[in-house]
């Protein structure tokens, strides 16, 4: 069978290193990224293949995926788990912060979610009709209101996004 490839945002800990760590040791071809990829020593010792990548940063998400489909041939695969979340009551947020945010848990995934699809939309997205585009989000996102953390309402819809292969849709591992 191919060797399945995937690119994961947001490796440095958490989620996005606990991820990247699984599929690697499922036989997975596995691209751990981070801002600061002197974060990915051990996901490199694992096996994974490492990159940097900021996702509020255009350069960095278009070399990033280039670096992935000369490499790899293909990507099946994109996790968009880089994000943050930020307490407080939207009325006592400073704006310029909500923003930053929505920089990266909205407008990073949207970006590299384009930069993912952009060569295989007329060939393969829109010809077999079977990849897949499947969210997760951690809770409901009610309207903005007073009182509502921040972090709600940058984690709508499209929030754990992942463009998924015919493949792989039968299960991660
Ligand atoms: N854990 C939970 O209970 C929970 C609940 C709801 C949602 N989530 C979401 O799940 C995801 C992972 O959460 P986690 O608990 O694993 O958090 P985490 O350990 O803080 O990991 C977040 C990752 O996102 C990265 N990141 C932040 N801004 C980035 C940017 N501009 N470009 C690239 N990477 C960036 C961080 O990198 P740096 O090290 O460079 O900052 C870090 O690797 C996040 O989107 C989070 O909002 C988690």
């Amino acid at each position: 069978m191919t060797q399945r490839t995937v690119l994961i945002t947001g490796c440095s800990s958490g989620i996005g290193a606990a991820a990247a760590a699984r599929l690697v040791a499922a036989g997975w071809d596995v691209w751990a990224t981070a801002r600061r990829p002197e974060t990915l020593a051990g996901l490199a010792d694992a096996g994974c293949r490492t990159l940097a990548l900021d996702v509020t940063d255009e350069p960095s998400m278009t070399s990033a995926v280039a670096t992935v489909r000369d490499a790899s041939g293909r990507i099946d695969a994109l996790v968009n788990n880089a994000g943050y979340s930020q307490s407080g009551a939207l009325e006592s947020l400073d704006v310029a912060d909500v923003r930053r945010q929505f920089e990266t848990n909205v407008f990073g995934l949207l970006r590299l979610t384009q930069a993912r699809a952009a060569r295989d939309a007329r060939t393969t997205l829109r010809a077999d009709r079977q990849h897949r585009l499947h969210g997760r989000q951690s809770s409901p996102f009610p309207a903005a209101a007073p009182t509502t953390p921040a972090s709600t309402p940058s984690k709508p819809s499209p929030t754990r996004c992942a463009t998924r292969s015919p493949a792989s849709a039968s299960g991660w591992c």
